[in-house]
């Protein structure tokens, strides 16, 4: 039996309704994350755990440490003592215990405790998803309009960009399960696209319907501003760590997850049109 932590979030809701679809009995954890008791009892009987619970939507270091380092410790802790023999994690491109960037330390951290456990894991890699309802590209478009006419391009734009539609991401974690030759493995995955953030704005606009004038803004302007202008809010539009992908490249090889998975990824222009749809103004009001 699996088990999915996160299964309510973005990630989690496509890899549900994939693993139904494959006829793939699976369940999705039930409370929080740090209760021992709760802990205890949705491990009982499971084999295999997908771990996607995590706040990085949430942008607060105190949460990072708390849900995704310690909750994820005592959800391998628990693991070790019930029967589960494998767990298959979500963490992200530039995953590293010593990073400076606060997401990338605790996904760093959390590699490394799933690593360490003594439990056959898959760990992906990932650059950062898109689909409907995420809040990358539906943020990018939903922030450009407000800024109307310009769009604003941290760092000119120049940062290189990986994007993978959450459907590939899925299909990488359903073939996790199965594949042997996963186990034990820490891999990259992207999308098959390596672009500069400003050809990807201008990609997602001309789709989206909008045209707006590229404004590069310098970066040292962007720390400040961004916790300025999210950070009051519970579920902020865009995290502090949104900005991280500007520092730290979110790139790897181009066929990493033909080479891992054996498919090509979906390109973005084919997997975007539902950035045309009305209400993407609000969408930055919204979780
Ligand atoms: N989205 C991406 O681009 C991306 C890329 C690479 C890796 N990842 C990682 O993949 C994971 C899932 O990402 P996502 O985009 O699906 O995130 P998401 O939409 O924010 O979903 C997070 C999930 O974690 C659950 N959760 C939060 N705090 C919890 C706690 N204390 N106890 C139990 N569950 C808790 C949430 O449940 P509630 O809503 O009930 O709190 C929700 O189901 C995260 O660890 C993320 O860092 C995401």
């Amino acid at each position: 039996m699996i088990l999915v932590t996160g299964a309510t979030g973005f990630i989690g809701r496509s890899l549900m309704a994939c693993l139904e679809r494959e006829g793939i009995a699976a369940r999705a954890y039930q409370g929080r994350i740090n209760d021992p008791l709760t802990l205890r009892q949705e491990l009982a009987g499971i084999t295999t755990v997908i771990h996607l619970a995590g706040s990085e939507a949430r942008g607060r270091n105190r949460l990072l440490n708390h849900v995704d380092v310690d909750g994820s410790e005592r959800l391998v802790e628990e693991a070790r003592r019930t029967n589960v023999q494998r767990i298959i994690f979500a963490s992200r491109l530039g995953a590293d215990p010593a990073s400076m960037h606060p997401l990338l330390r605790a996904k760093g951290q959390v590699e490394r405790i799933i690593q360490r456990s003594g439990i056959e894991y898959t760990i992906l890699r990932s650059s950062t998803l898109y689909g409907r309802t995420d809040r990358f590209f539906e943020i990018i478009v939903g922030l450009a309009i407000w800024t109307w006419p310009f769009v604003w391009l941290p760092g000119g734009g120049k940062m290189g960009m990986q994007p993978l539609w959450v459907e590939d991401f899925v299909r990488c974690l359903v073939q996790s399960l199965s594949r042997p030759n996963l186990i034990n493995k820490t891999i990259p995955v992207a999308g098959s696209e390596q672009l500069a953030y400003a050809t990807l704005v201008q990609q997602l606009l001309s789709v989206a319907g909008y045209r707006r004038i590229p404004l590069p803004l310098p970066m040292l302007l962007f720390r400040p501003l961004t916790p300025m202008l999210f950070n009051w809010w519970y579920w902020p539009a865009v995290s502090r760590y949104f900005m991280d992908r500007f520092f730290v490249p979110e790139v790897t090889d181009h066929d990493t997850t033909y080479r891992h998975f054996g498919f090509r990824p979906a390109r973005i222009r084919d997997t975007i049109s539902y950035l045309r749809r009305s209400g993407l103004a609000l969408r930055i009001f919204r979780r």
